[in-house]
């Protein structure tokens, strides 16, 4: 069952940061959080909020886990960031371990998550970044309880 939580617009990157901050209150580990949405349309710069409202790490300290596939940031929560845009089939996403990393009670956020495909473990989050005019981003959150 989906259930849309939030649509809504951005006018800035520091907006889309406070939003992801303002959703981290709602998600209670384990929990996984699939980012999908074109190059730069601001899945690294919303998990950025996201990490830095679960405490888990400032959100100057997030980066784009493009060529390391993984950062764990752990403080008062605990959060994987992977971004898929690399991986190359469904052999690599099993060895990605998502069973083992929500087991860790974390938060799981995933750049790219359309890599993923059909294969999806249980209940996530899925939040859509797309373009408009200029720095507007059009955003989408909906729940699936899987
Ligand atoms: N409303 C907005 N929300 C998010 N980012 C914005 C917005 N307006 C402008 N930007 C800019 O767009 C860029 C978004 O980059 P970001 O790395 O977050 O995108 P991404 O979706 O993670 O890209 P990639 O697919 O390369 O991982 C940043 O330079 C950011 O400052
Ligand atoms: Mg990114």
């Amino acid at each position: 069952m989906t259930e849309t939580l939030i649509e809504t617009e951005t006018g800035s990157a520091e907006e889309t940061v406070a939003l992801g901050r303002t959703l981290a209150g709602q998600f209670h580990p384990p929990c996984l959080v699939l980012l999908e949405g074109e190059l730069g349309s601001g899945k690294t710069t919303l998990a950025k909020g996201i990490v830095a409202g679960l405490g888990a790490a400032r959100e100057e300290d997030v980066t784009s886990p493009s060529f390391t596939l993984v950062h764990e940031y752990a403080g008062r929560e605990k959060v994987y960031h992977l971004d898929l845009y690399r991986i190359e089939g469904a052999r690599d996403i099993a060895t990605l371990g998502l069973d083992d990393l929500l087991e860790d009670q974390a938060t799981v956020i995933i750049e790219w998550a359309d890599r993923l495909g059909r294969r999806l473990p249980g209940p996530h989050v899925r939040i859509r970044l797309e373009h408009r005019d200029g720095d507007r981003r059009r955003i989408t959150v909906e729940r699936d309880r899987g």
